[in-house]
């Protein structure tokens, strides 16, 4: 594999349609700026915070910041994560000056984050050219017109309230809705590919790695040819030092429009 994460070679695709994932480097220099923004972020006083939350029933989907209690919201579903995140989108900061927010503070933190969104974009755009060079698809194409649908997640679980709650670590096993998955940045490296009960555990993350992986709409577009990925996070207390507070992570999703 390269050391450049914007030079995918065939074999590396080849690998992603045969495992459901692969690994990729991704050391990049704005993590460690983006997630002391993020922490000064989450420092503010809650009204200030709440002046960054832009949910969907005013724009169609979660922007900026929210946080997540524990609560059950549906009947029968299982309870939330402890947990606290923000949705970059190319289109926040129009948002946040239409709102008269103060966010002069996080410019050059929003800076970073949308140089961090564009490069995991061009991330994304090389895997799909792989994809439809070897599938005869048009992927990278209709990924390129929705390039302002993909978005940077920043997460931060409580593992505090978790412990208290006495709830299994957090990050209940799932697969994603987007097209591919961009996992660029883990704290404890502790997020799994497959399902364990199944003895299927196919990647484990890495440092300074990525790992990407495809989504439900990847398998929807291609009619099963390319399979969501299921993933979780380790229980493995090797992993996660006992006393650790949180665990953040960093995301990327490329969705198709
Ligand atoms: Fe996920």
């Amino acid at each position: 594999m390269s050391a450049s994460p914007c030079v995918i070679t065939n074999q590396d695709i080849e690998f992603l349609i045969r495992e459901g994932s692969m690994h990729t480097p991704f050391a990049h220099n704005l993590i460690p700026a983006i997630r002391e923004g993020w922490h000064d972020l989450l420092d503010e006083p809650g009204e200030y915070r709440s002046q960054w939350t832009f949910a969907p029933e005013e724009h169609g989907r979660e922007i900026g910041y929210f946080r997540r209690d524990g609560l059950m919201r549906n009947p029968g579903s299982a309870p939330d994560d402890f947990k606290q995140f923000f949705h970059f989108y190319h289109d926040l900061p129009g948002l946040l000056a239409s709102r008269r927010v103060r966010y002069q503070a996080y410019d050059t933190w929003m800076d970073d984050m949308e140089a961090l969104r564009t490069r995991c974009a061009r991330m994304a755009h090389t895997v799909a050219l792989g994809l439809d060079r070897m599938y005869g698809l048009d992927l990278a194409e209709r990924l390129r017109q929705s390039e302002h649908v993909g978005f940077l997640r920043l997460l931060s679980y409580d593992l505090v309230r978790s412990r208290e709650a006495r709830r299994e670590m957090m990050g209940k096993g799932h697969t994603d809705g987007s097209y591919l998955t961009l996992h660029i940045w883990d704290e404890y490296s502790c997020l799994m590919l497959g399902r364990e009960a199944d003895g299927q555990i196919l990647h484990q993350g890495m440092p300074d790695t990525a790992l990407v992986f495809f989504g439900n709409q990847a398998e929807k577009e291609t009619r099963g040819m390319f399979k969501s990925m299921y993933h979780a996070i380790s229980g493995d207390p090797a992993l996660v030092p006992a006393d650790a507070r949180t665990r953040d992570a960093i995301i990327y999703f490329a969705d198709l429009a």
